[in-house]
């Protein structure tokens, strides 16, 4: 294998920095599947990772991008052979071991899944960590007692990847969504993915949260925590179940009991970085099939590999809509 590009993440001086480097095959972490990779994709976590505005990374130097897809170069594990199409997203991707950021991968069997019937290569990164964890998302409410006939089910950071996948796949199932933005502007791109409703985040007083408030909500994806959270638990349905995802606008979480002993509410905590075998092929060929979202081509934004560090401070800023792909072989 002739010398490859990658995107190498540095901690230079305490400070955190990414430049395009050329690696060579004996540069590439351990693993038993070697993998020519077609694209890889931008998530809010690649952005935290790559600028360091969160301490993602934990081995320096490292490649970025937790999701690869492409096809098998070399593989010392029966499950896959040459030639095979594959995907490898989370476990250490991109922030312990080189990720998808470089034309080259050598990963983990465990860590890789067959590219399900269903989804090209392209799409499978237009998903990608943010599409999976969207439907690990759903099919825990769903094992929790979520149903369509439940009641309306919210989406928070619905123009975001997770969130736009998230109202996408809950709308070709049959639930009535409410997507909850910060993008006045993006009310039409949220109806036509399936949201019944769009409640824009200026609309909430979140001074005042209520333990106990009117109840709206079966169901509720959260990708924001911090007060938007505390509110959703304050509104959920009696044996509600929340998802929660994320912490695009805090960490923090300042709520009571109240939600969850007097209505039966239910906080699920969804990690989608370390869930592994049999959940991880089910979910993928479930994306390929009754998951599959309707408008993932509209969602999804091509860019060149050369792309890729302009594009880390719009997620920063929020201001990131659907999917971002990138193109390193293509297919
Ligand atoms: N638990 C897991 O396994 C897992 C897996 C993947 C992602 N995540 C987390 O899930 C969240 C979403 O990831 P993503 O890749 O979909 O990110 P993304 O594409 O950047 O979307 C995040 C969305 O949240 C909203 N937002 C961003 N900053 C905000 C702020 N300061 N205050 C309020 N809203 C803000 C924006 O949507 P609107 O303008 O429409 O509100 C933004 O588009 C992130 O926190 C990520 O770390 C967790």
């Amino acid at each position: 294998m002739s010398p490859f590009k990658a995107y190498l993440i540095e901690e230079v001086e305490g400070k955190i920095q990414g430049a395009f480097v050329a690696m060579n095959e004996s540069q590439l972490d351990a693993g038993e599947v070697t993998i020519k990779v077609a694209y890889s994709s931008v998530n809010y976590k690649d952005a935290l990772a790559a600028t360091g505005a969160g301490r993602i990374i934990r081995r320096y130097p490292c490649v970025g991008g937790i999701d690869l897809s492409g096809i098998v170069e070399k593989s010392t594990d029966s499950r896959f052979k040459p030639g095979d199409p594959v995907i490898a997203t989370s476990f250490d991707i991109g922030v312990a071991h080189h990720g998808g950021y470089a034309e080259y991968a050598r990963v983990p069997a465990d860590w890789v899944v067959p590219l399900p019937v269903g989804l090209s290569l392209f799409e499978a990164m237009a998903l990608g960590t943010a599409g999976f964890t969207a439907a690990l998302a759903i099919v825990r409410m769903e094992e929790n007692g979520l149903a369509p006939g439940k009641g309306p089910v919210i989406v928070t950071g619905a123009t975001g990847g997770v969130g736009g996948l998230a109202v996408d796949m809950l709308a070709r199932l049959g639930y009535q969504v409410t997507a909850l933005t910060g993008k006045e502007a993006e009310f039409d791109y949220l109806k036509r993915l399936g949201a019944a409703e769009v409640m824009f985040r200026s609309a909430l007083d979140l001074s005042r949260i209520r333990p106990l408030d009117k109840t709206l909500w079966a169901g509720a994806v959260d990708n924001l925590g911090g007060d938007v959270l505390a509110w959703i638990a304050s509104t959920m349905k009696q044996g509600g179940t929340i998802a929660s995802i994320g912490l695009a606008a805090s960490p923090t979480l300042n709520t009571t009991v109240m939600p969850f002993i007097l209505r039966g509410a239910c906080l699920l905590g969804i990690d989608s970085g370390y869930i592994g075998e049999p959940y991880r092929s089910r979910i993928w060929q479930r994306l390929g099939d009754d998951l599959r979202p309707a408008h993932l081509l509209e969602m999804a934004h091509r860019i060149s590999f050369d792309e890729v560090p302009d594009v880390f401070d719009g997620f920063l800023k929020g201001k990131a809509r659907g999917r971002v792909v990138v193109e390193l072989a293509g297919a």
